[in-house]
């Protein structure tokens, strides 16, 4: 693990309020919200042990990518990504060097359909894995300026101790069953796998014109009871 990273995780970090609630745009848009906890009861476990038990054959597929590799220069230890689903306008993720050229696998994680019986239609997804003691150095993710801030989720399949950091928040709690929206492009994060075991994780982004009513309002209601109070 190079320095920086190694001092990122263990400062201690000041915490982070919203200076004044800025509920006068859609949820998705707003920039000074690092991340938001949704509660949504999901049941990981099935997908966390499909993936662990074929772990090398699911990783060795077409839309396996070693991301250090594809990274232009070494600032993480070797993580692997699954790609799932990819209905994301993929020629300009492309141009930005936001994603490896992959199709995705056949692979079916059930999350992804219980996200989508909520509604949600998911433009991409994709399964990370990191080894024990894997980290990636703080960075923060290409902003596009068509990709709202707060469409990505990021969802813990593995019962971790927290492992996202974020400046200058702290560590986000990985709670089970919990989705995470995370503005990955405004904040700057870092990852370290502090267990013993493989850390999967599904992220991913879905479609902000067809968000149910029902989960937009539960977003809202989660950034209340979170931030703006
Ligand atoms: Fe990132």
């Amino acid at each position: 693990m190079n320095k920086y990273t190694r001092d990122f995780h263990s400062a201690e970090f000041p915490g982070y309020r919203v200076s004044a609630p800025t509920n006068d745009k859609p949820f998705w848009q707003r920039r000074d919200l690092p991340f938001v906890d949704l509660d949504l009861n999901l049941s990981v476990d099935a997908d966390r042990q499909y993936l662990e038990e074929n772990y090398h054959e699911l990783f060795s597929e077409a839309g396996s990518v070693n991301v250090r590799e594809w990274y232009e220069f070494p600032h993480s230890s070797e993580w692997k990504k699954l790609v799932l689903k990819n209905n994301t306008s993929a020629v300009e993720l492309n141009k930005h060097k936001l994603v490896p050229e992959t199709r995705p696998t056949a692979v079916q994680i059930n999350t992804v359909n219980v996200l989508e019986q909520l509604g949600l239609d998911i433009l991409y997804a994709s399964v990370l894995c990191l080894e024990p003691n894997g980290w990636l150095q703080p960075h923060r993710d290409q902003k596009i300026n068509a990709v709202p801030p707060l469409n990505y989720f990021w969802i813990p399949l593995s019962q971790n101790l927290p492992s996202l950091k974020i400046w200058p928040y702290g560590y986000v709690e990985s709670k089970p069953g919990h989705v995470y929206l995370f503005n990955n492009q405004d904040w700057i994060h870092s990852i370290r796998n502090q267990q013993a075991h493989r850390r999967f994780v599904l992220i991913g982004r879905f479609a902000v014109e067809s968000l149910p009513k029902t989960v937009k309002t539960l977003v809202e209601e989660a950034i209340q009871d979170q931030w703006d109070q």
